[in-house]
């Protein structure tokens, strides 16, 4: 098994997941809309497990961290105190020669343009990257709300009541997983920067002077998860931010990066210790006390936060590309043939599970039906008796179904159906009535 070359990796990629219909243009029939993409039925499914996996981490298996779902449209206030409305921008400049506009600060060194190659630029002015939009019938100023730029500020803004009813001590968190919006000026490279995303993140209050400790904590346990999914270590980095880079609210940011085929390294999750600048604001601006009451200590304070912020789309695009591999493998006849497929973790797989009946018969039929319905009630199984066994085992392996499950004419007789698994392509014989205990010890 040898890895594409870089060059051709995101090529090879975004067609399959055109051609299998992982993602795709939104509004396709009209053209398109740049930066829109949608997620097809396997798309769906990743994207589905994704969210799964992180929330199990973050939430489901800690007792420090409780969940949130706050609206995307919040009080225009909201981005007032929290700085957004002044300083959420990038650098915008046009290239003086074509007119295309790109952001200053992903230009090349020196600047030349990447549509034209000229040299000359108009100054970098700053644009604002919140999307506005108007509450009710009348389009006046008053009624100007803004689609969410990060979920952050909902934990913030809930700070006081999610603390309250969870009866959560410090140090704790509150997790989220939403949609977020930024009018970029340069989407682009399929899904890895789209102004409509899905965001994972989570505050985790702490008590200042214990902050950097945590920041430590929470790169190291985020790092865990990604590799814990499968991306290759050399393909991941963390990277320190410079002080000029940091957001306004950041005392330190540490970025997890990806080994981006189209880029050198790109940013999967930025991890902030964004100190107390969240919750005083917010309390600043609102009159409501944001303050947490220290029992033991019998003091008040504002909580330092630590946050790891995740994107779910550049999740579902890094596994991919880390997933997808071809070889020659060898067919039926003797001979070889090129084998596309991605060998995703099983927990991140879109199907877990292929029933094939050998060939489309009659006879075969109910009981590959009866497999089917055996092993649907536990995971997301596909039925498939269209074509030869050896193009549908290709049509699974490209989408990285870990199990496909053949039923043949002896499993009539025997009762035994036999199972393949994806990346050795080995094959167990086994009775049909330990089939769902076979699959559950490696699913
Ligand atoms: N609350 C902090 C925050 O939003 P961020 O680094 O701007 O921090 C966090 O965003 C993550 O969200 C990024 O690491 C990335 O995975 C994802 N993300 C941000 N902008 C994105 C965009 N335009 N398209 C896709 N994902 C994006």
């Amino acid at each position: 098994m040898a890895d594409l070359p870089r060059s051709e990796l995101m090529e090879a990629v975004t067609s399959l997941a055109k051609r299998r219909g992982i993602a795709f243009q939104s509004s396709e029939i009209y053209g398109g809309l740049r930066s829109s993409w949608d997620y097809g039925p396997l798309g769906t499914e990743i994207k589905r497990n994704v969210r799964e996996q992180w929330w199990r981490s973050t939430v489901q298996l800690r007792d420090d961290v409780v969940g949130l779902e706050a609206a995307v449209i919040m009080s225009p206030k909201v981005w007032e105190a929290s700085g957004h409305l002044e300083v959420f921008t990038d650098p915008l400049v046009e290239c003086l020669n074509c007119h295309q506009r790109f952001r200053a600060d992903h230009l090349p060194e020196p600047p030349t343009c990447p549509n034209c190659g000229q040299t000359a630029f108009t100054q970098p002015k700053n644009f604002h990257l919140m999307f506005k939009t108007n509450m009710g019938p009348i389009e006046e100023a008053e009624n100007t709300v803004y689609l969410r730029p990060e979920t952050a500020q909902g934990m913030f803004v809930d700070f006081a009541t999610v603390q309250q009813v969870s009866r959560k001590k410090i140090p704790f968190g509150i997790a989220q997983i939403g949609r977020s919006f930024r009018n970029e000026i340069t989407p682009g490279n399929f899904i890895f920067r789209l102004r409509e995303f899905e965001q994972m993140e989570m505050e985790f209050f702490v008590e200042p002077g214990t902050d950097e400790d945590w920041h430590d904590f929470w790169i190291e346990e985020r790092m865990r998860w990604w590799t814990g999914l499968g991306l290759r270590e050399e393909h991941l980095r963390t990277r320190e931010h410079d002080p000029d880079e940091l957001s306004h609210y950041s005392k330190r940011t540490v970025d997890i990066e990806y080994a981006f085929p189209f880029t050198d390294w790109g940013e999967l999750e930025g991890i902030a210790n964004r100190t107390d600048f969240d919750l005083k604001a917010h309390q600043q601006a609102s009159g409501e006390d944001l303050t947490y009451f220290d029992q033991e200590k019998n003091e008040r304070y504002h909580p330092y936060v630590i946050e790891p912020a995740a994107g779910v789309d550049r999740a579902v695009l890094a596994f991919l590309l880390d997933a997808y591999r071809e070889e020659e493998a060898p067919t039926a006849k003797g001979g070889t043939e090129k084998r596309t497929y991605l060998a995703l973790d099983r927990r991140l797989a879109p199907t877990k599970v292929a029933v094939l009946p050998l060939s489309r018969n009659e006879k075969l039929a109910p009981e590959a039906r009866r497999v089917f319905d055996l092993v649907k009630t536990d995971w997301m199984c596909d039925f498939d008796d269209a074509g030869s066994i050896g193009r549908r085992y290709r049509r699974q392996d490209e989408v990285g179904t870990p199990f496909c499950v053949t039923v043949d004419f002896d499993s009539l007789e025997d009762g035994q159906v036999t199972v393949r698994e994806r990346d050795s392509m080995a094959q167990d014989r086994l009775p049909i009535d330990g089939l769902v205990a076979y699959l559950s010890e490696r699913l």
